[in-house]
């Protein structure tokens, strides 16, 4: 039973650990954004940002982080080109969600090259992360 009991205190400390880790993580990265922004971060402007729609230059469909990632980042998301769900973005239900700043930037990356046809720069990433961040 002690056993058990040490298993388990181990283990609650160790995902306590996580997620302080994870929060820091967050934090890091709006600090670096604002940095090299000289901003401060707005959610609702991100939240406009994340649905607003984006001609693409070639074909012109119309393209939004919410087109993959949906507009309520609590559920759910489905990639637009595959159909394969994606899970949700928000870190209140999701705890993995901007635990790790690499996965983080290597998909900003990606999504906004995919979504604006540029990368996003340092204010956009900061107002991108402080809106998903409180969902
Ligand atoms: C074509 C589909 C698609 C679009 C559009 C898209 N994303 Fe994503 N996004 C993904 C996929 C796929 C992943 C990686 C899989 C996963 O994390 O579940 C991802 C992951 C992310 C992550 C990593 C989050 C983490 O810590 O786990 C962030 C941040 C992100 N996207 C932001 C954005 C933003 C901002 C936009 C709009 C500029 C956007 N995405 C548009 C498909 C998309």
């Amino acid at each position: 039973m002690k056993f058990f009991l040490r298993v388990g205190f181990i283990a609650m400390m160790s995902l306590a650990g996580a997620s302080l880790v994870g929060a820091a993580a967050v934090d890091d990265l709006l600090a670096q954004y604002r940095t090299q922004s000289g901003g401060t971060f707005n959610t609702e402007e991100g939240k406009a940002a994340w649905n607003r729609l984006i001609p693409d230059s070639k074909t012109g469909e119309e393209r939004s982080c919410a087109g993959c990632h949906g507009s309520d980042l609590r559920r759910t998301g489905k990639h637009l080109q595959t159909g394969k769900p994606i899970d949700p973005m928000a870190p209140s239900v999701n705890a993995k969600r901007l635990t790790d700043p690499k996965f983080v930037e290597k998909w900003f990356k990606r999504n906004c090259q995919w979504t604006l046809g540029r990368e996003c720069s340092p204010k956009e990433k900061g107002m991108f992360l402080t809106f998903i961040q409180n969902q």
